[in-house]
Formats: structure tokens, C-alpha cells, sequence
């Protein structure tokens, strides 16, 4: 199976967690997109979903499925994203799409995290896959120099805003061993508006997609 076929097989496997009758929240990235168009086809059973970027919403919306304002809503049950990377303890790198901000407020509400990712996204250990940091444009380079000081290498993404308008640094080079304090560490940084570790709220359930089939594997 193709890494794409593997990314549909764990979207697909999502479905089962979706509660009908409720708000679904809904991640960002190329897994995500498969499972938006895998809840179009139970879209009459939800009352609609929360979106974590512009790009879904132009998805969902496609798909004839109403985008709810976050702040005008009571509970999210589930929310479903991919990640880049994620560990035995079920923290992740998010981010690679640029959507990590509005990722986290939305994961941050959901009452269960649902993670669909092909085989290759588990790691042991976090940090191969740069850590993107999303930045208010004029504390970029302050913000880059704090993140050296931490052993990392920042490298600008060019030509990159976000939905929030503001800047990512890919961070290359960590080895994350204590995900949740690098989590903090790293948005205690004046200028940082958050970073893609989800560590301190990971994911739930992990829907994990192999040529053997869909694994579903909770958190302990
Ligand atoms: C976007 C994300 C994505 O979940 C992550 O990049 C995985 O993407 P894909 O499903 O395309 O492999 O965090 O900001």
C-alpha cells in the first residue's frame, strides 16, 4: 500500500469515533483531507464541525458540511487530526501544515483526540521532523536566537504566513525527550504564539495505519 492509501485506510477508521448528532472537530493536512471527505458521506448523522485552518473549511464546506465559529460552541467530543511525528506516550510534532495554532485550540476543547497516521509518523523519541514554532512576525529573529540557545536550528519557512498571519520557524536538530517541558519551555518565549509539540494535551486514541491494517491503540 501507498503511504496516501495508508493515510485513507486510518482516516476511514475515524468514522467510528465520530458521535452523531454532534459537532465533529476537524485537523488540518493531506490524512485530515481524506477523513473530511470520509465524513461527507455520514454528514446528514452530525450537526456540522469546527475547522482548524481555512483549508478545511474551504473542504468541509465543499462537502456541503456546516463550519461552526469555536466560540459560539458548548462541547466538541471528538477531534480528529494526523500528526508528523508521535511517541510511545502519545505526544506529537503538529505543524508541518502550518495549522498548529488553531490545531491546539480546537484539541484543546475536544473532549477526546483521535490521531490518524500512517506507520511512519511513530518515532521513539521526538525531533527528527523540524519543530515548527509559529512566531509574531517582528520577534522572529529574537525568538530564533532563544531557540538556538536550546541546542535547535530555526529555519525561516519562506514564504509561509499563517491563517493568523503571523510566521513558522522549522526547528531542526532537538531530541525531545521530555516532550511536555519543551512544550513550555518553548512558549514561554516572548513572541512565540505556540509551538507544534501536543504533549501537554496528546492525543487519546491513535488510529494507526500499516500494509496489515488499522491499529486502534489508546492511551495509558
Ligand atoms: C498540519 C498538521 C498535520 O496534521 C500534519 O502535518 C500531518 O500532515 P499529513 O496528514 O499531511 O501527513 O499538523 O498543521
Amino acid at each position: 500500500m501507498t503511504q496516501d492509501e495508508l493515510k485513507k485506510a486510518a482516516a476511514h477508521a475515524a468514522l467510528a469515533d465520530v458521535v452523531e448528532g454532534s459537532i465533529v472537530g476537524v485537523g488540518t493536512g493531506s490524512t485530515v483531507n481524506h477523513f473530511i471527505d470520509a465524513l461527507a458521506t455520514i454528514r446528514d448523522r452530525i450537526i456540522g464541525a469546527v475547522s482548524s485552518s481555512e483549508a478545511s473549511t474551504k473542504r468541509l464546506r465543499a462537502h456541503g458540511i456546516e463550519v461552526f465559529d469555536l466560540n459560539g460552541i458548548e462541547s466538541v467530543p471528538v477531534y480528529v487530526d494526523g500528526a508528523d511525528e508521535i511517541d510511545g506516550g502519545f505526544a506529537m510534532i503538529k505543524g508541518g501544515g502550518g495549522a498548529l495554532t488553531r490545531e491546539k485550540i480546537v484539541a484543546a476543547v475536544a473532549e477526546r483526540f483521535v490521531c490518524i497516521c500512517d506507520a511512519s509518523k511513530r518515532v521513539e523519541v521526538l525531533g527528527r521532523f523540524p519543530l515548527p514554532v509559529e512566531v509574531i512576525p517582528m520577534a522572529s529573529s529574537h525568538v530564533a536566537r532563544e531557540l538556538r540557545r536550546l541546542g535547535g536550528e530555526p529555519k525561516l519557512r519562506e514564504g509561509f504566513v499563517t491563517d493568523n498571519g503571523n510566521l513558522i520557524l522549522d526547528v531542526h536538530g532537538l531530541s525531545i525527550t521530555d516532550p511536555v517541558a519543551t512544550e513550555m519551555h518553548i512558549n514561554q518565549i516572548v513572541g512565540v504564539v505556540t509551538n507544534g509539540l501536543f504533549a501537554a494535551r496528546g492525543a487519546d486514541v491513535l488510529l494507526l495505519a500499516a500494509s496489515g491494517g488499522v491499529q486502534r491503540l489508546s492511551a495509558r
